[in-house]
């Protein structure tokens, strides 16, 4: 499972991995550093001036490209962002919107629409936390492009409760303890509502595959199955 905190420091966790041969620079206290093959070397006379001569000849190019070095840096595409007019209906409710075609239909919910109900955990299909029902179906809002909802019906975590009230999937993740952390929770929920809508009242091993692609990071899985069961029991999503 990705995790969007899990940075990899093993370059800077320093060389006990390197076999004895290749640690040969070393400093004072004896430490190894880094293996001679990656270490900075001196820049001899004739480096220096074929780098000097290669930037010369970059400089000399970009003007005759009509701009700056600073400007190309600042602009890297913008003129070639395509958009396109699309139209959802979320939680009932219509909206035409213009889409970057790159956006995904996480970031149109959270950014254009402001529904930030529905998470973003490791934005590429692999924890379930952006789960929405799309068309009837849970599906990754992560790994949808916007332009590919054209026309769809979309519901959020928003759309769940009705007139103040909870619905009986929320309900019953409150009553067994089903949230931890809770940044789970908003996928989890459209996943066991869509679930709930196929079949009235699923059994734990029924809720357990349908809930496989939905990851919660505290391992609260028997109370979240607990609450899909009993939601089920006590008369399912109406
Ligand atoms: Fe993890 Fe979309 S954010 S599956």
């Amino acid at each position: 499972m990705g995790d969007p905190n899990n940075g990899d420091d093993r370059a800077n966790s320093g060389s006990s991995d390197l076999p004895e041969s290749a640690s040969t620079s070393k400093s004072t206290d004896s430490r190894p550093l880094i293996p001679d093959s990656l270490a900075p070397r001196a820049q001899s006379r004739r480096d220096f001036l074929e780098g000097a001569g290669a930037a010369a000849v970059a400089t000399a190019a970009v003007p005759t490209l009509g701009m700056s070095v600073a400007q190309a840096a600042e602009e890297p595409s913008q003129a070639n962002v395509l958009e396109t007019a699309i139209q959802l209906t979320v939680n009932g409710q219509r909206h035409n919107i213009e889409v970057e075609d790159r956006w995904t239909l996480v970031e149109v919910l959270r950014d254009k629409l402001d529904l930030t109900g529905t998470k973003i955990g490791c934005n590429r299909s692999e924890c379930g936390a952006c789960t929405v029902i799309m068309n009837g179906k849970p599906v990754y809002s992560c790994s949808q492009l916007a332009v590919w909802a054209d026309g769809a019906d979309v519901r959020t975590v928003e759309g769940l409760a009705q007139n103040g009230q909870l619905s009986p999937v929320q309900q019953a993740f409150v009553d067994n303890n089903g949230p931890q952390c809770g940044f789970c929770t908003p996928g989890q929920l459209m996943t066991a509502t869509a679930l709930l809508e196929n079949n009235a009242s699923p059994d734990a091993q029924t809720v357990k595959e349908a809930l496989v692609g939905n990851l919660c990071r505290c391992s609260n899985y028997n109370a979240i199955v607990e609450a899909v069961v009993a939601a089920g029991d006590q008369g399912g999503v109406a």
